[in-house]
């Protein structure tokens, strides 16, 4: 598999330096597949870097390379990062981001773009760094209504806080120290006013109640106005001062959405969260509170993210992950042209090796039950068998003509009742 990677700032070397550090194990949890970066775009120079030969300033040369299936986004900010990564989505390549910005101001969009040419959009690295929170909100904890979200989304706010609340810093001097440890940018106005939460909010509201929130619709304030006589005044009150992006389904069905400092009692989870880490709880009707924590920024957590999505897209693609059978087939089936509610392949999948009765189970295909999958027989599983390498090996050259034998396989399972 070749990977383009859009950004050589922090979090893109770390990706490239983690591809090249763990290829070994990457590719055996890719399925054995290898595991390339062919591109890396940047405009500035880096013609005497030990890997020079894979830079470019040319983004064509990323979306013109059929051989590049996968394209990391690690830009950062709205343009051209928007431009590109729906170039390459509209091109066939599926796309991996860490950015907030782009995410939670275009990720419906970007979304639907995907979806429209049967390619995936990842971007687990976009909200809490390292720390898994979009796969398990979007898995894992599938089967829950979500009543709320809410934590700690922000390490350098998290950071000069806690310098605030331990050492008795005030505001300036722990910003000062931030910046000394590369936490808050030279302007680090979007970590201090709340706007880096607001979008990490904006991202995981959307995902838990299903409705893209906007970055401007979340009531948003920084730690800017907080003062050491405010940390001392939590302490007496025995807590401390945190900033806390939160978001919850009201009664009335609206979402609210705000991103705030917030006075946390000492022994509540989020109170012992220090330093540039983050926390972050979600609510669930079946499963009660659940807490993800772990490093929300820095080169390596992100990259983490970054390159678990890229070896996800390559699981999904081959389907042989089989802990998450319908998001497998679901990919496959997109890639097909098809939506998976409405392929009847499905059944043989299940059939096949994958665990049908977890799909049946996540509600992903209405109607299967255990009779049905037993119907099913030696000759659909040959006939899948067969699209499967006619697909493998001549899509996209023959696609027209396999149209026939996919209708043949749905025909085919309709008349099982699939
Ligand atoms: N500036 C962000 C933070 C980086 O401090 O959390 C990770 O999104």
């Amino acid at each position: 598999m070749q990977v383009a990677v859009m950004g050589f700032g922090t979090v893109g070397s770390g990706v490239v330096e983690l591809i090249l550090k763990n290829k070994k194990s990457i590719e055996e949890r890719c399925g054995q597949k290898s595991l390339d970066v062919k591109h890396i775009l940047d405009i500035r120079d880096f013609s005497s870097h030990q890997l020079a030969n894979l830079f470019t300033k040319d983004f064509n040369d990323i979306l013109n390379d059929k051989d590049v299936e996968i394209v990391v986004e690690t830009m950062g900010g709205l343009n051209p990062a928007f431009d590109f990564v729906s170039k390459c989505l509209e091109a066939g390549k599926s796309v991996v981001t860490s950015n907030k910005e782009l995410v939670a101001a275009k990720g419906y969009e970007l979304l639907e773009l995907a979806k429209k040419n049967n390619v995936n959009f990842l971007f687990e690295a976009s909200v809490g760094g390292g720390i898994p929170i979009i796969r398990p909100i979007n898995q894992c904890l599938a089967a829950n209504e979500f009543l709320e979200v809410a934590g700690i989304l922000n390490g350098t706010t998290n950071f000069i806080l806690t310098k605030m609340i331990d050492d008795g810093m005030d505001f300036d001097e722990a910003l000062k120290i931030a910046q000394a440890n590369g936490y808050a940018e030279r302007d680090p106005s979007a970590d201090i006013l709340g706007h880096d939460a607001a979008r990490k909010i904006c991202i995981l509201a959307s995902l838990c109640f299903g409705k893209h929130v906007y970055p401007d619709e979340v009531q948003t304030e920084g730690i800017t106005n907080i003062a050491s006589e405010d940390v001392e005044y939590a302490k007496v009150w025995g807590g401390v001062i945190k900033l806390i992006g939160r978001a919850k389904k009201l009664s009335s069905g609206k979402i609210s959405a705000t991103v705030g400092p917030c006075l946390i009692k000492n022994g509540c989870q989020l109170a012992s969260v220090s330093d540039v880490f983050n926390a972050i709880l979600v609510r669930g009707d079946a499963v009660g509170d659940t807490v993800f924590y772990g490093r929300g920024a820095g080169k390596f957590p992100t990259a983490s993210a970054v390159v678990a999505d890229v070896i996800d897209y390559q699981l999904y693609k081959t389907g042989i992950k089989n802990e998450s059978a319908v998001y497998a087939v679901y990919t496959f089936c997109r890639k097909l042209g098809q939506t998976a509610a409405d392929y009847g392949g499905l059944v043989l999948l299940g059939k096949i090796g994958y665990e049908a009765e977890t799909m049946a189970n996540a509600g992903f295909v209405p109607g299967i039950s255990e009779g049905i999958l037993t119907v099913c027989t030696l000759i659909p599983a040959i006939t899948y068998t067969l699209v499967f390498i006619l697909y493998k090996f001549f899509y996209p050259l023959t696609k027209e003509k396999l149209e026939p034998v996919y209708e043949y396989v749905r025909k085919n399972n309709e008349s099982l009742g699939a």
